[in-house]
């Protein structure tokens, strides 16, 4: 019997990293299943990569929606398990840190297959993240891993995983932009918001910056003096929606939120921005490769390679304003390192370490 692949997607980030690992199993000549966990379903934060990426249409939707992390991470055990049952997959591939992925480790673990994890290695040191323990536990799991960073490979090594199973690989994230780089435009946005030349981007969903009305109320201040000096542009994620709204962050004259845009608008926005304001983990690798200054709201990154190799520094509240007058002051870099392997080859590397392990 030929070996069945299963790739377990289910949040936004997910997708960008799926797409050229799919690809490049494909052109190989790998029997795939697609399944969609549903934690994130609205059509902005799922289909809009599905469709935009050219990824296949998921095999199934597990449908799971929101809940708390037990609620959510136990949806997704149940209903896997049965998938996993039914399919007899040789091999599951899971992506980055979300709870998805967390909850695909463990089932797969316990029925005994092999997993591979993309995005392996990556560690904040900040158990307060919801995302470090999934890393933790899910690379704690897997029979592959492959790393972005050397560093990553570094943390994998001194907690004991086995040397033969880590690969550095590069970035499978970039090789999604690479690929549409091309296409990317944020016109359609900029110009429903009367934007010029000179503005920035700012996107904001960590439950340590957005959950909590005191952290709001320095986060309400700080991005309120950046937007005294430049137009902001932001794509609201659901999650800090509402509480964005109470903060009165929105109603400064020159915040302009928008619903989450679709990936080549969002990154076409990005592309063009004087610097960008965010505490995404994706985001600070696209605006490593982009050239763009990224100023990260966030005590510390699993990603120090885009602060050592790109464009990345972390700010806190209070020294926001000043770094984005000096970004603004002292304008897009000409030239910046990124980070080795970075170079749109990813998937093929991956794809080609599973073609061996599972010979
Ligand atoms: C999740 C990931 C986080 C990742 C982020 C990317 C976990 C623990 N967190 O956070 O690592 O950085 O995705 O965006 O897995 N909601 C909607 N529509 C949707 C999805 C979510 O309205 O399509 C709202 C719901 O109110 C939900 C809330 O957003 O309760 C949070 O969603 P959830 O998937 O639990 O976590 P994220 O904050 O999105
Ligand atoms: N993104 C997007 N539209 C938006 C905001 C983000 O397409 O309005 C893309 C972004 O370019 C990146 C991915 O979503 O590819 C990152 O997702 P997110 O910031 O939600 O998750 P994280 O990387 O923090 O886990």
């Amino acid at each position: 019997m030929s070996d069945l692949l299963l790739h377990v997607t289910g949040a936004r980030p997910n997708f960008p990293k799926a797409a050229p690992v799919l690809a490049a199993l494909d052109d190989r000549g790998f029997a795939q299943r697609l399944v969609h966990t549903g934690q994130h379903y609205d059509d902005n934060m799922s289909a809009v990569f599905f469709r935009e990426l050219h990824l296949p249409s998921p095999d199934v939707n597990l449908g799971v929606g929101s809940g708390s992390h037990a609620e959510q991470t136990a949806a997704i055990m149940v209903a896997l398990e049965k998938e996993m049952l039914a399919a007899q997959p040789s091999l599951v591939i899971v992506y980055g840190d979300v709870n998805s992925t967390l909850a695909a480790a463990l089932v797969t673990s316990k029925l005994g297959i092999p997993i591979a994890h993309v995005e392996a290695g990556l560690r904040s040191g900040d158990w307060t993240m919801p995302e470090e323990v999934n890393r933790v536990v899910t690379d704690r799991l897997s029979d592959r891993l492959y790393a972005t960073s050397a560093d990553a490979v570094a943390h994998l090594g001194s907690e004991g995983v086995p040397v033969d199973r880590i690969r550095l690989v590069g970035n499978p994230m970039i090789d999604t932009l690479l690929k549409h780089r091309d296409a990317f435009d944020g016109s359609r946005v900029r110009a429903a918001l009367g934007l010029g030349e000179t503005y920035a981007v700012a996107t904001l969903h960590r439950p340590a910056n957005v959950d909590s009305p005191e952290s709001l109320g320095a986060l309400t201040a700080a991005m309120s003096q950046v937007a005294d000096q430049i137009d902001l542009v932001l794509p609201v994620h659901p999650r800090g929606a509402a509480n964005l709204e109470r903060s009165g962050l929105l109603a400064h004259p020159r915040i302009h939120p928008v619903e989450p845009v679709g990936y080549t608008e969002f990154l076409g926005l990005v592309d063009r921005s004087a610097f960008v304001v965010t505490d995404s983990g994706g985001i600070q690798e696209e605006t490593t490769v982009l050239g763009v200054p990224c100023l990260t709201l966030r005590p510390n990154t699993e990603r120090p390679v885009t602060i050592t190799d790109g464009t990345n520094q972390l700010v806190t509240p209070a020294d926001l304003p000043a770094r984005a007058s000096a970004a603004l002051a002292a304008g897009r870099p000409v030239t910046w390192p990124v980070p080795p392997l970075w170079d749109g080859h990813a998937g093929e590397r991956i794809a080609g370490d599973i073609a061996t392990f599972l010979a």
